[in-house]
């Protein structure tokens, strides 16, 4: 049977040596999308490239002193380069100064021309040199400023070829209201449904003040408006007006255009428009994404705010990069990147939770099993639920992909991570281990582990592309056999397999800011809850925002044991366990409770806090206490209450 295909595409975009990480958010957002539509079977293209005309270019390039191929060739190096680091595996990558494009850009307008939408006829109005947009005197106001950028406008009056937009004006909203999966998501529908109802003017489709760009194939005094010329790069790509269609013929109409909401218009009206005035297909759906912002607002070059994903493809590695991009913007909607996030992501989600699922399952069947995977028994509850669970996750995951939302699907998949860290707790193999007769037992847990780690680990593959080799390495799972998404079908983890612990696969990152000084510096103490009086509500001015709450990683721990600290009548040193982990902790609150009364409690701690040394004693950790005048109460748990989890 012949394959379904796939199609996708990314804006191409401006040669620029400034690529931010709100550029890498579309990139692998369509990446990512592609690598699932592979694993689910399909097969794929997945289209970027440079979009290299028109007078911004020519000038930036004389700015630079160099031609402006020079100037688009030397800045085509620098996004592939980007991308390579990014993993972003597409299948073509267009510039549209290439022959192909140039000769389907002419094929397009040629065609419109003797359809006889395209007329001749002189513009006189505002351009916005920096968004290649033509405005209307109403849209660029008393002060000329241009509605999108807010930059200066520059009068132009010059013979030019015209589009005729207006006359599609009924059929492109109707197209719009009949097909309410076009645009995405659906308030990006509406706000387009109001600009075509507002009403179409004819599009001037040519300049003739510069020379950087298509020249007219009727007139060679003037170039193509860069707009159609772009956007003309998602078929030329595919061979549209060349000698070998048989990409076109098999991949048009795309599936998605990608790309952020700034520049939906012009792919739902005018490329929509070319695409119905030369008689070619509509693509199934258009999707804007939202921004990634700042702190100072949206991330741009005027701004002198961008932040480079290469640096931090160095410094947390390109895994880290991707998830952080698809798990933290939700999906249609602004989102924002700051780098305390980004390494709050790294080691709540990678490192405790994903990562320390994939350690603690290998080292424990090293550690019990000698390295070889058992033979499960017969399932009990728990295990069943496990299992359930992992089910349900497969198809809510995918449903989430489908609808291009990514943050839903990880945030799935984590709650399939959560369940299996929280697993480990309440079968605790460690103490199934201390009798043969649980043996059989511990096997089955072991074998319900693995294959959690497995399937979340599939899952996990098109957002984080280069773990899935990393843990097979370790768990031993068949590549091949982790590959496609029918195998996410539970029952992949084999008897025999064997498993070698590795390196981590997250390192928890050492997050350096003004906070963990000050937390430091309270070290003794425990932390506490003070009584809210009118003196503490005052003194509450300073408010944080939930970002920093959510910096702080609060965990429920279990004091194993606990004894006094010789020579401080202040401080008792505790053995804790949070999960599988075990850490020593030192705590001010000798003078409040006796070393027997701590043992047996689940309590919180911080479990990020920087290690510090009391009286000789490294505290890898905080608890958390009441402290109303004198009286001092640690924040105790109810037993039932699993150690590791979270505390919100
Ligand atoms: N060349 C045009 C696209 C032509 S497509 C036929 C262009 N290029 S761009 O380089 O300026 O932008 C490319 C994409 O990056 C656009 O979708 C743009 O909206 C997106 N982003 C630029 N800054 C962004 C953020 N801060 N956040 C998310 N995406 C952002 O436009």
């Amino acid at each position: 049977m012949e394959k379904q295909r796939f199609y996708i595409t990314t804006p191409i975009y401006y040669p620029s040596a400034n690529a931010h990480i709100g550029h890498g958010l579309t990139t692998v957002l369509a990446d990512a999308m592609t690598r699932y539509k592979k694993m689910q079977g399909f097969e794929t293209r997945f289209l970027t490239g440079m979009d290299e005309h028109g007078q911004k270019i020519a000038k930036a390039a004389a700015a630079g002193g160099k031609s402006p191929q020079r100037h688009v060739d030397d800045m085509a190096v620098i996004w592939q380069n980007l991308w390579q680091k990014l993993m972003i595996d597409n299948d073509d990558f267009i510039r549209t100064t290439e022959e192909r494009h140039i000769k389907g850009v002419e094929k397009l307008f040629q065609t419109i021309y003797e359809k006889g939408d395209i007329y001749l006829s002189h513009y006189q109005g505002w351009y916005c040199v920096s968004c290649e947009t033509y405005f209307t005197e109403r849209q660029v106001g008393e002060e000329h400023i241009c509605p999108d950028c807010g930059k200066a406008v520059d009068i132009i009056e010059e013979e030019s070829y015209f589009f005729r937009m207006s006359k599609y004006q009924d059929r492109l909203l109707n197209y719009i209201e009949e097909n309410p999966d076009f645009i995405q998501p659906a308030s990006r529908r509406n706000e387009m449904i109001n600009f075509v109802k507002g009403g179409l003017e004819d599009l001037c489709i040519s300049r003739t003040s510069f020379d950087w760009g298509i020249p007219v194939p009727i007139n060679e005094k003037h170039v193509i408006y860069v707009w159609f010329d772009a956007l003309s790069n998602y078929i030329t790509a595919l061979g549209y007006g060349s000698d070998d269609t048989s990409l076109y013929d098999a991949f048009w109409p795309a599936d998605v255009h990608l790309m952020a909401k700034d520049i939906i218009r012009f792919h739902t009206v005018i490329w929509p428009i070319i695409l119905m005035a030369a008689d070619l297909p509509l693509p199934k759906k258009v999707f804007g994404h939202g921004w990634v912002l700042l702190d100072s607002g949206k991330m741009s070059k005027s701004k002198g705010n961008v932040v480079d994903p290469q640096l931090l493809i160095e410094k947390y590695g390109v895994a880290a990069v991707r998830y952080f991009l698809l798990r933290e913007i939700p999906s249609g909607q602004d989102g924002y990147y700051s780098e305390g996030a980004l390494v709050q992501r790294i080691n709540i989600d990678l490192a405790n939770d994903y990562g320390n699922l994939v350690s603690r399952s290998v080292a424990m069947i090293e550690k019990y099993f000698e390295g070889t995977v058992p033979a499960a028994g017969s399932p009990e509850p728990i295990d069943q639920e496990l299992a359930a669970l992992a089910a349900a996750v497969v198809p809510e995951a995918a449903s989430y992909m489908d609808k291009l939302d990514f943050a839903g699907a990880l945030a799935a998949v984590f709650k399939l991570i959560s369940r299996a860290n929280k697993y480990i707790d309440e079968t605790a193999p460690w103490t199934l281990a201390k009798d043969p007769a649980d043996w059989q037992r511990l096997a089955t847990v072991m074998v319900h582990l693995l294959e959690s780690v497995r399937i979340a680990t599939m899952l996990l593959a098109p957002a984080m592309p280069n773990i899935p080799p990393l843990v097979w390495a370790q768990t031993g799972h068949d590549p091949q056999a982790c590959r496609d998404w029918q195998q996410l079908a539970w029952g992949g983890t084999k008897a025999g397999q064997q498993v070698k612990k590795g390196e981590g696969l997250f390192p928890r990152i050492e997050w350096k800011d003004e906070e963990p000084k000050e937390a430091a510096k309270a070290e003794a103490k425990p932390a506490t809850v003070e009584p809210v009086t009118t003196e503490t509500a005052k003194a509450e001015t300073a408010l944080i925002d939930y970002e920093t709450f959510a910096q702080v990683d609060l965990r429920v721990a279990e004091v194993l044991a606990c004894q006094p600290v010789p020579k401080a009548d202040k401080l008792l040193k505790l053995e804790i366990a949070i999960g599988e982990e075990r850490r020593t902790l030192v705590a001010g609150v000798a003078q409040h409770y006796k070393p027997e009364e701590m043992v047996g409690r689940k309590i919180i701690v911080v479990a990020n806090l920087k290690p510090a040394k009391l009286r000789g004693v490294e505290s890898q950790g905080m608890l958390l206490a009441a402290a109303d005048g004198d009286r001092l109460e640690v924040i105790t748990l109810p037993a039932d209450v699993a150690s590791g989890s979270k505390v919100r």
